[in-house]
C-alpha cells in the first residue's frame, strides 16, 4: 500500500458538543448558586457591568478547557485573548451581566468552539431554565435535545423581533434605538430580553422571528449565531454580508424570508 501521511486533523485532540455542553452546565451551576447573592459589582464602562461570578465562572471555563485542551486559543469577555493552537473558543462567561446584576432571571453561559477557520460547536446554557441550546456545524441544533427550526414567518407585520443596545449608546450613534423605531411601527413588537446569546437562541427555537443588534463581540454570538443557522436562520451582519464574527461585529438572524425584509428595513436611508 502507499504511504500516505495521516491527515493533521486526525492528530488533533477535538472537543465533543457533549464536552461542550457539560462544561456549560458546569459553569451555569455557578451562575445559579451566585443568583440573588449580594454581589461585588465593578464599573467596566458607565452602563457596562461586572460581577465577581462573571469572573469566577470565565477562570473555571478556562481553567477546565486549558488543562483538557492545552493547544487552545481564548477570546474571553473577561481575560481578552490568551493561549494560542489550532482551536479557538469564545466564551462569555456570564451573557446578560445587567439582569444578573438586578436579579432578573433572563442570563446564560455561551461556549463555541472553532477550528479550520469556522465556529464547530457552540452551547449556551439558561441555568434558570435548565434549557441547553447547542449546535454542531452540519447536524442541526437542538434545545435539551430537541431539534430547533426556525418559523416561516415572512411578513414584518406577523413576526416578533428581538434586540439590543450598546453600552455606549448614552453617547454613540447609531445606537439602534432608529432601528428599533422602525421595526416597532411594523411588527406584533420588539423585545429587548437582555441577553444577545439567548435573543439569537430564541430565535432558533422559534420564540421569536428576528434578532438583531450592532455593536456586539464575537463572544456574544458564536455559539448563537452558529445554532440559529443550524435551525435554519440566515445569519449574517447588518449588511447581509455572510462573516458576522469579524470587526464592526453586528448581526442579523431571521429565516431567509424574513431575513431579507429586515435587512431592507435596516438598510433603507
Ligand atoms: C450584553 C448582552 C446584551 C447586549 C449587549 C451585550 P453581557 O452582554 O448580551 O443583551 O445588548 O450588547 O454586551 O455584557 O451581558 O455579557
Ligand atoms: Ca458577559
Amino acid at each position: 500500500m502507499p504511504f500516505r501521511p495521516t491527515k493533521k486533523k486526525e492528530f488533533m485532540n477535538l472537543p465533543s458538543l457533549f464536552e461542550l455542553e457539560s462544561l456549560a452546565r458546569a459553569a451555569g451551576k455557578i451562575l445559579h448558586d451566585g443568583y440573588e447573592q449580594d454581589h461585588d459589582v465593578q464599573l467596566k464602562g458607565v452602563i457596562d457591568l461586572v460581577t465577581e461570578i462573571d469572573h469566577k465562572s470565565e477562570k473555571f471555563l478556562l481553567e477546565a478547557i486549558g488543562q483538557r485542551w492545552p493547544e487552545s486559543h481564548f477570546v474571553a469577555e473577561e481575560s481578552g485573548e490568551s493561549g494560542s493552537g489550532d482551536l479557538t473558543w469564545y466564551i462569555d462567561p456570564l451573557d446578560g451581566t445587567v439582569n444578573y446584576a438586578h436579579g432578573v432571571p433572563v442570563f446564560c453561559v455561551s461556549i463555541a468552539c472553532a477550528w479550520d477557520g469556522q465556529t464547530r460547536l457552540g452551547a449556551v446554557y439558561d441555568p434558570m431554565r435548565d434549557e441547553m441550546f447547542s449546535a454542531e456545524r452540519g447536524r442541526g441544533a437542538h434545545l435539551n435535545a430537541r431539534p430547533l427550526k426556525v418559523t416561516r414567518v415572512a411578513e414584518l407585520a406577523k413576526s416578533l423581533l428581538v434586540t439590543g443596545f450598546p453600552y455606549d449608546m448614552w453617547t454613540v450613534v447609531p445606537n439602534n434605538l432608529e432601528y428599533f423605531g422602525r421595526f416597532a411601527r411594523m411588527t406584533q413588537g420588539v423585545r429587548r430580553l437582555g441577553s444577545a446569546a439567548l435573543d439569537a437562541c430564541y430565535v432558533a427555537a422559534g420564540r421569536f422571528d428576528g434578532f438583531w443588534e450592532l455593536s456586539l463581540k464575537p463572544w456574544d454570538v458564536a455559539a448563537a449565531g452558529l445554532i440559529a443557522e443550524e435551525a435554519g436562520a440566515l445569519v449574517t451582519n447588518l449588511k447581509g454580508e455572510p462573516d458576522y464574527l469579524s470587526p464592526p461585529l453586528s448581526i442579523l438572524a431571521a429565516g431567509p424570508l424574513l431575513h431579507e425584509k429586515m435587512l431592507a428595513v435596516l438598510n433603507q436611508a
